[in-house]
């Protein structure tokens, strides 16, 4: 991995064993880009690849000349308000009312190692040689802002992490409306756009189509980065499968507004730009202060959608995910929610308790309903004190007695929220997000935190470190069940009210940050109504979230497939449920639900006294095996080889890092009558080991199940593989594959 920089031509080649990432100056001093692919061999100067004809119509930048004109290049941040008429990735409002731009190169600095981005979740380094950084600065003479533009690339794998910031050495203030963290001009258009869209309980779809002229976007303005569309896309080769092709991954780091977009211009250029929302974005910038934009991440593959998932996967498990639980198995848990909503006694969760301890569970998780007055989702958020009714020796009482059963004790929090029946809000009405004189729409009946405020996530935390350090608490879910209406915010001025979204963030991220330094080894769980709030940025601080409230089997093979094309399914929060299934009344086996939960950090959401006798046998022996893989499971690496996107059959599996053990996801929704026979070619084994498959006791070499594939047929083919199976609707199978 290099970065070089060729004087003569002004050209900083950015490269590793995977990729090339060359950009140059360009005349009139703006930074053009000339690739980003498959890596190609370095040379002094690649500025024939800047085309730059005469054509009509055309505004250009030098006079007399009518061939340079910035609508035509191939630009690294474009401007608002020249000749480029395209969406830029910046435009500033200055004191005379203009928004026009210029920012020009002036010097730059390459460094070992990956710079922390303040105040902000980002990618990191452990030792300086995994990446390099090039720092471009840049200036508009105009205003004195200084633009410096960060590229760090990654050695080894594909992987290149962009930010910007601006600092406003000028003398007067500006306005900042737009500040994207990457734009990339590519040079042809022709890529099909992937998505990850939904909604509440349906969280991560994949939506594909053709990438067309114009401009296709995806984004959200709530204030979180939405159950609605995640903030990752990606455009692939139309020829690109999940085993071959060229594919480019863009996920921004962040939590809060963002957008993610694909401009095409009629001569059929591609501009990808990622980062906060421009819309109700609108940051003021005083002299002498700076404004840091989220890291967004652009991964390139030529080994198709697995090849740029396993980079995610690896990038965001190894150098997103920090402390002590990166590298470590999670604990097999027992969440109280769907076994008792608000409806518990102390006495009622330890018997509940005591049944998972028999089962093998490992943590014991308290949700919703123990604090203030909660009996019902219209009181007692904020109010961050054990309800002495139902817990009569506090959480540090029930904490103990969990802790005393030989299990690790869990507790819920909604940390940002409150209810108007709260002695918070009767304390200080003012501190919820509102606009004066204006109706507060309410979600869930409760109201948002103004978290750009310090002296409201100062009050919060000293409530949360009150009892985790009063009580044995190894693990928090941090919930955040409503999306943000009249953003304003008291505390603060007219002219800075556009920062509010992103100051909230930043007072989460904050107050994360004060948590997991004060308890380090505390496991977070993120959620927001399941996966509201599943991205990157909370990932910097909890290393898994609840990926969906949508606990149906079914439904989750879908949201768990979406999922792992960015994310590692060590990050993903998957559990077993009851049937019916509290979503869906949707009925599925106890195994297939397992089968599908066992892919993500697993654990139970029911009470498992409700169990007969055989199911909570089966239970038993699905907590030993998931004991025995979950290090395979949740640390192998990943690969995708039929999507429930497409048919009926959903099949992944995963590969332990020395290639000697498998697991391979088999699940069908639709019964078949006098079914086809059917194979699956696997992937990533060792071609020649021989795998013993533990489902049927057959022996293959790797070569045999990656070329001529693993026989799936099941019943309705005429072969019966496990008569105490029923085979019915909603069927699942994992084949173990061992090689000596
Ligand atoms: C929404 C979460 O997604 C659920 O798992 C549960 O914690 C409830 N909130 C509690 O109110």
């Amino acid at each position: 991995m290099s970065i070089i920089f060729h004087e003569g031509s002004k050209t900083f080649h950015l490269f590793n064993e995977e990729i090339s990432y060359i950009i140059c100056v360009l005349s009139n001093g703006h930074i053009g880009n000339l690739y980003f692919g498959k890596k190609i061999h370095d040379r002094e100067d690649f500025s024939y690849l800047i085309e730059s004809k005469q054509r009509p119509m055309t505004a250009c930048v030098y006079e007399g000349n009518r061939k340079y004109s910035l609508e035509h290049l191939k630009l690294e941040y474009p401007v608002y308000g020249t000749s480029d008429y395209r969406n830029p990735a910046v435009e500033i409002l200055q004191e005379n009312g203009s928004r026009i731009s210029e920012f020009k190169y002036i010097s730059h600095e390459i460094t070992d190692g990956k710079p922390e981005l303040a105040g902000l979740p980002a990618t990191y380094v452990e030792e300086p040689e995994e990446a390099q950084t090039l720092c471009l600065r840049l200036k508009d003479e105009v205003t004195g802002i200084v633009l410096e533009l960060l590229y760090s690339i990654f050695s080894g794998k594909g992987i290149l992490a962009r930010s910007a910031r601006f600092i406003n050495e000028g003398i007067a203030p500006v306005h900042l409306l737009n500040a994207m963290s990457l734009s990339l001009d590519l040079p042809d258009s022709d890529y099909v756009w992937m998505q990850f869209s939904g909604v509440w309980a349906r969280e991560r779809h994949i939506i594909e189509r053709k990438l067309e002229q114009g401009i296709q976007a995806v984004g959200s303005i709530r204030g979180n980065s939405s159950h609605e569309h995640n903030p990752f896309i990606v455009l692939r080769r139309p020829s690109t499968t999940e085993t071959s092709g060229e594919v480019m991954g863009f996920s921004l780091i962040y939590s809060g507004n963002h957008r993610m977009q694909a401009e095409v211009d009629t001569h059929n250029t591609t501009r990808v730009t990622t980062g906060i929302n421009p819309q109700n974005f609108d940051w003021k910038l005083d002299c002498g202060e700076s404004f840091q934009t989220p890291e967004a991440v652009v991964v390139f593959s030529n080994q198709g959608l697995n090849g740029m998932s396993q980079t995610f996967h690896k990038l965001y498990q190894k150098r997103l995910v920090r402390g002590y639980w990166r590298d470590r198995p999670r604990p097999v848990l027992n969440n109280n929610w769907e076994a008792t909503y608000f409806d518990f006694t102390e006495d009622r969760l330890v018997e509940i308790a005591a049944k998972a301890k028999e089962c093998g569970v490992e943590l014991f998780v308290l949700d919703d309903g123990w604090f203030g007055k909660r009996s019902n989702d219209y009181t007692g958020l904020g109010d961050w004190v054990a309800n002495k009714e139902r817990l009569p020796f506090g959480i540090k009482g029930l904490a103990d007695r969990i802790e005393e059963m030989g299990m690790k004790f869990g507790l819920w929090f909604e940390p940002e929220m409150v209810n108007k029946d709260s002695d918070l809000y009767r304390a200080h009405p003012d501190w919820i997000l509102h606009a004066p004189q204006r109706a507060s729409c309410h979600g869930r009946n409760q109201y948002v935190l103004d978290f750009s405020r310090k002296e409201v996530v100062d009050c919060i935390y000293d409530m949360m470190y009150k009892i985790l350090s009063e009580s044995k608490i190894s693990y928090i879910k941090w919930d955040m069940n409503r999306s943000i209406t009249e953003c304003y915010s008291v505390a603060l001025p007219a002219d800075r009210q556009g920062e509010v979204f992103h100051r909230y963030i930043l007072g989460v991220y904050n107050l994360y940050d004060r948590l997991t330094t004060a308890f380090p080894q505390i496991l977070f769980e993120s959620c927001a109504s399941g996966g509201g709030r599943f991205d990157p940025g909370m990932l910097y601080y909890a290393p898994q979230g609840w990926i969906s409230d949508d606990t149906d089997a079914a439904e989750r093979v879908r949201i768990q497939y979406g999922t792992s094309m960015c994310y590692p399914i060590s990050s993903m929060g998957s559990h077993v449920s009851v049937v019916p299934n509290h979503q869906l009344n949707r009925i599925t086996s106890l195994h297939t639900r397992a089968n599908v939960a066992y892919f993500g950090t697993f654990g139970y959401e029911l009470d498992l006294n409700k169990l007969t006798d055989e199911e909570i046998a089966e239970v038993k022996a699905q907590i030993v095996f998931m004991k025995e893989y979950r290090e395979l499971i949740q640390f192998g690496n990943f690969y995708r080889l039929k999507s429930p996107f497409d048919g009926n059959e959903t099949v992944w599996m995963t590969v332990s890092e020395d290639k000697r053990k498998a697991l391979v996801f088999w699940y069908r929704e639709r019964n078949v009558v006098n079914a086809e026979f059917t194979r699956v070619r696997l992937q990533g084994l060792d071609p020649d080991l021989i795998y013993k498959n533990e489902y049927n006791g057959t022996e293959n070499y790797g070569d045999e199940l990656m070329n001529l594939g693993l026989l799936t047929t099941d019943v309705t083919a005429g072969e019966p593989t496990n008569e105490d199976l029923p085979c019915t609707d909603y069927e699942s199978r994992i084949y173990v594959l061992t090689a000596e």
